[in-house]
């Protein structure tokens, strides 16, 4: 992310979700339909709580220097999930050594922003500290055991829930266990002690099972299906199931909602715990159109699941997802591009969260020119400079120019529907202006994007309302008027 330059009154956190509507449409040159300014200007945590339901994110606690990052996990979620922070290698690098600074600065983190910690993960094949390797069978059980009660142990009341096994069974269509080596060593019981020792580590915490690939009905899901079946009649203690839905676009399951649905009837609690849906890269906004509608459709099997806790994204920023380094040729996966815009899949998350309906065919984007999403910096060609079919919203912009300095007086009228308590305003620049100070709205520019917010006193702009503010600046010469501008992510029409 460039470093914004900051003009006048400071942000209002309130706000962000606005402001970055207005930054994604800005961003990606296009015009981004959003219905409703109430769902604009609210967060997907105030969607989600209000609905009873978890909206997640993983954390890298590394990033959260990082202020957009830490701007969008504090406002926008209600629980956090440690990405690596909490696993075998990073927890307990030397046998019976524990080391919990990076998960502790999750859970502190979490603590700081109002947010519950789900656990990921106690016993997984992968990112396993190498002492482990060379270990007999009874020794790798005891030391998994022993992992387990120091982890879980020291989380004790402030994880509310734990992938207690993750990956466990084999890719492909056997039904089998995963060929790991706590397979081959432990034999088929590792994963019951496992939750055994977790259940008596910390009773209070929800224990779960976690694959990937298992979010339709298949050999895979229906093998942990099969356990959580024979776990139940015989009391092992198991109370939930994640699927990570890391998915493809245009390939979320017909029957996933189905296969949610048919684990919940065995006694257990479901949830999304890894959702990103990647593309072949670059995106467009065809593809953008298609992820958004695909993540509306993850968002809406969960609602329509009674027992489907939430939906956790696996990130925040495709400028940090491990797509591209594991997919090379694919990413774009989260709803967040590089530099932080939302995208089309963050209004359809929203809209999902504020209707709750059953799945539909949402086409959430018009119009979409096929720009790539930059990686760059953002574009020098405005955006269209006719209204979207919904524009609704009108613009004045009335330059007063002299030697190489410009002041502006821009004025908007809200044309509706709906009336709006907070706003953001977006255009750019095409001959290299730059605002020095404004007033009656905070300024910021990046390269040749503009944004404002508005200021304490005039966030609220009834229905054939207007609201007006200024700004001075230079050029370096000529100042043509920018010609498209956005107001809460719609693209107004020019007055
Ligand atoms: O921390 C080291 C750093 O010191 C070093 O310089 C760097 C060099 O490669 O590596 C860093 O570690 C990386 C680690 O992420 C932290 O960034 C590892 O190489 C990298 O392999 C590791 O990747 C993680 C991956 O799990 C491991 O398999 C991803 O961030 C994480 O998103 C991913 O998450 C998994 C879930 O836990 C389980 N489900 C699948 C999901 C995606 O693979």
């Amino acid at each position: 992310m460039r470093i914004h330059h900051h003009i006048g009154r400071r942000t209002r956190s309130g706000l962000l979700a606005g402001l970055l509507a207005a930054t994604s449409a800005l961003a990606m040159g296009i015009a981004v339909a959003q219905p409703g300014t109430a769902e604009a200007a609210a967060s997907l945590r105030s969607l989600a709580d209000a609905k009873g339901r978890d909206i997640g994110f993983a954390l890298d606690p590394n990033r959260l220097s990082e202020s957009p990052y830490k701007q969008i996990a504090d406002a926008e979620f209600n629980l956090v999930v440690a990405e690596n922070a909490m696993k075998w290698e990073v927890t307990e690098p030397n046998r019976n050594q524990f080391s919990f600074g990076q998960g502790d600065a999750v859970v502190n983190y979490a603590v700081g922003s109002n947010k519950k910690v789900y656990g990921h993960t106690l016993v997984w094949h992968n990112q396993m500290p190498g002492w482990t390797s060379n270990l007999s069978g009874s020794d790798l059980l005891a030391a998994m055991k022993n992992h387990i009660a120091g982890v879980a142990g020291h989380y004790k009341g402030k994880v509310f829930a734990w992938d207690v096994v993750n990956e466990a069974f084999a890719d492909g269509g056997s039904g089998g266990r995963r060929d790991s080596i706590l397979q081959q060593r432990i034999g088929n019981s590792w994963i019951e002690e496992a939750f055994r020792a977790a259940r008596a580590a910390d009773p209070d915490a929800k224990l779960c099972i976690n694959d990937y690939s298992t979010d339709g009905i298949n050999a895979k899901s229906t093998a942990i299906y099969n356990l959580v079946k024979d776990f139940k009649s015989r009391g092992v203690p198991i109370d939930c199931v994640g699927f990570q839905a890391h998915l493809i676009i245009g390939q979320v399951p017909g029957d996933m909602q189905a296969n949610l649905q048919r684990f919940t009837d065995l006694g257990v609690d479901v949830r999304v715990t890894e959702l990103d849906i990647r593309m072949s890269t670059p995106a467009n906004s065809s593809k953008l159109a298609t992820q958004a509608a695909d993540y509306k459709k993850v968002m809406n099997i969960c609602l329509a699941v009674a027992r489907c806790q939430g939906v956790t994204v696996w990130g925040i920023t495709d400028k940090y997802s491990w797509i591209p380094g594991t997919f090379p040729g694919e990413g774009a996966a989260l709803i967040w591009d590089e530099n932080y815009a939302p995208k089309p899949a963050y209004q359809a998350v929203a809209e999902a969260l504020g209707s709750g309906t059953t799945p539909t065919t949402p086409a959430p984007t018009t119009p979409v020119p096929t720009t790539p999403v930059p990686t760059t910096p953002a574009p020098t060609t405005p955006a269209p400079t006719t209204p979207a079919p919904n524009g609704s919203c009108t613009v004045t912009y009335v330059p007063n120019s002299w030697g190489n300095g410009f002041t502006a007086e821009i004025r908007i009228r809200n044309d509706g529907p709906d009336p709006v308590n907070a706003w953001s305003f977006g255009f750019y620049f095409t001959a290299g202006q730059q605002v020095t100070n404004a007033w009656n709205a905070t300024v910021s520019q990046s390269g040749t994007q503009v944004l404002a917010r508005n200021a304490s006193y005039n966030g609220a702009v009834a229905v054939g309302g207007t609201v007006s503010f200024g700004f001075q600046g230079t050029h370096t010469g000529s100042n043509p008027s920018p010609t498209s501008f956005t107001f809460n992510g719609k693209v107004c029409a020019n007055g």
